[in-house]
């Protein structure tokens, strides 16, 4: 099938090299010509595991192409996927459309055949309708607008994307319906993981799960709070939750909040659609505060250790991504961490195997001042007052402790993951401060 995809991000440009990878002739379009040019050469400009392959051999192939030209995507592609951005807007928490607005409205102008245009950007209820008048607006082509929402989490968004939990094919219209059952049924053994639904429904699935994944997590370190108030330990609360079968293990695991491209933004904009119809999400809208809130847990340990005076001290801080396995920092938690430290006076020394370069841009140039990025996790460690770990890549879970205590300045270790174990480093010198421990 030819298939095209408007934007080129961590969804876009997975989305794109799996429908290749599957045989299909797939063209992808981005605004940005710099990443354009960087993929024609064949660098990819973000890191993903598994992609780097995926993208090569797929255009080795000629079965995966690249363009800066949406016009040439709208004459590509049988199914025309949008898959660009849509931030939080201004103060009300509202989803950003005016990049899938522009989009949609460049595929209607160019248009010269029937189409099947798929918003895969996450998008409030009712974006469907709205793609689909813009289109029209545009052109005397026929054209339906499903919703087809993208679950992948970045850091597995290639092995979630080649074998999905489920697929949501949202749209009433029957060809659309075959047409992307056709495009999706290699990636299943059955279709019995296809679900199909009406556009709305679909468009709420999408927030519904991003609302429900963060309210876990913010209600798990709701209850790591009051463990640690109450001296029990949350690891074992979270062990013993899990285990109940209605509850189950995942996403139930204390931090130092969610951060990322999606959960975020994405409770926000679930919050403002409710507004928008007199209703408010108060569960989702406590999940958002509480979560504000915890991405601060690590500094008021820190605080806490020192006295509330944390001037001139220099912390090492592993981990900058918002979670393992990416190098994405939108909101993440290490930005917030950084920032708050830097500014009660203390410096920060930063590693992460993959997200440096991008924290450093986020962080912003007057907080960029305190912080030295560095190659070596050890080296971020030397005479530092204290560790923070942030993000739990693997690397970092079973670190040479005894190096560590020899280049520190003070033994401190804050986990903000509970990775490490106390009974293990108390005895080699540390003090140590988990999560709800
Ligand atoms: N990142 C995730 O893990 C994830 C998971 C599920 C859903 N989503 C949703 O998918 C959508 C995309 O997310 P992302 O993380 O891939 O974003 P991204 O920022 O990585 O990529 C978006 C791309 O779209 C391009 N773009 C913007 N306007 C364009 C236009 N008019 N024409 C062509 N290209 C244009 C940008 O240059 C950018 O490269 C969002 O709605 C997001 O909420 C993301």
């Amino acid at each position: 099938m030819k298939v095209s995809v408007i934007g080129t991000g961590y969804v876009g440009l997975v989305a794109a090299a799996a429908f290749s990878d599957f045989g299909n002739d797939v063209l992808c379009a981005d605004v940005d010509a710099d990443k354009i040019e960087r993929l024609r050469r064949g660098e990819i400009p973000i890191y993903e595991p598994g992609l780097e392959d995926l993208v090569h051999r797929n255009a080795a192939a000629g079965r995966l192409r690249f363009t800066t030209d949406n016009a040439e995507a709208a004459r590509h592609g049988e199914i025309i996927f949008l898959a660009v951005g849509t931030p939080s807007s201004g103060t009300d928490g509202s989803a950003d459309l005016s990049y899938l607005f522009r989009a949609a409205e460049e595929i209607g102008r160019h248009l010269d055949h029937p189409a099947v245009v798929v918003d895969k950007s996450t998008v409030p209820v009712g974006t469907a309708e709205r793609v689909q008048r813009i289109i029209s607006s545009q052109t005397d082509q026929p054209v339906v607008v499903v919703s087809n929402p993208e679950f992948l989490k970045e850091g597995s968004a290639v092995a979630d994307f080649m074998s999905p939990d489920r697929v949501i094919i949202g749209t009433d219209d029957p060809h659309a319906r075959e047409l992307l059952t056709r495009l999706y049924k290699p990636f299943f053994r059955t279709n019995d993981r296809i679900l199909y639904m009406d556009a709305r429904s679909a468009e709420v699935t999408k927030y519904a799960c991003n609302a429900y994944l963060a309210t876990r997590i913010s209600f798990i370190n709701d209850i790591a709070n009051l463990c640690d108030a109450v001296g029990a330990d949350v690891e074992l609360v979270r062990k013993g939750m899990g285990s109940d079968p209605r509850i189950g293990p995942k996403f139930l695991f204390p931090g130092v909040g969610y951060g990322g491209s999606c959960f975020p933004k994405d409770t926000r904009a679930l919050i403002n659609t409710a507004r928008e119809h007199g209703l408010s999400l108060d569960l989702v809208a406590a999940a958002e505060r509480i979560n504000e809130a915890q991405k601060l847990v690590l500094v008021r340990k820190v605080r806490a250790r020192f006295d509330g005076d944390v001037v001139g001290k220099t912390f090492a801080m592993w981990g900058l991504a918002f979670k393992p396995n990416t190098d994405d920092v939108r909101e993440a938690p290490a930005l917030r961490i950084a920032r708050t430290l830097i500014t009660d006076g203390a410096r920060i020394r930063g590693h992460d195997p993959e997200a440096g370069p991008n924290f450093v841009e986020a962080l912003g140039a007057t907080a960029a001042e305190s912080f030295t990025l560095v190659d070596d996790p050890y080296e971020a460690a030397r005479d530092a007052d204290g560790l923070l770990l942030v993000t739990e890549w693997h690397e970092y879970r079973s670190p040479d402790f005894d190096r560590l205590r020899e280049l520190m300045r003070t033994p401190a270790l804050f986990d903000g993951r509970n990775q490490w174990d106390r009974s293990v480093v108390e005895p080699l010198g540390f003090s140590y401060t988990g999560i709800g421990r």
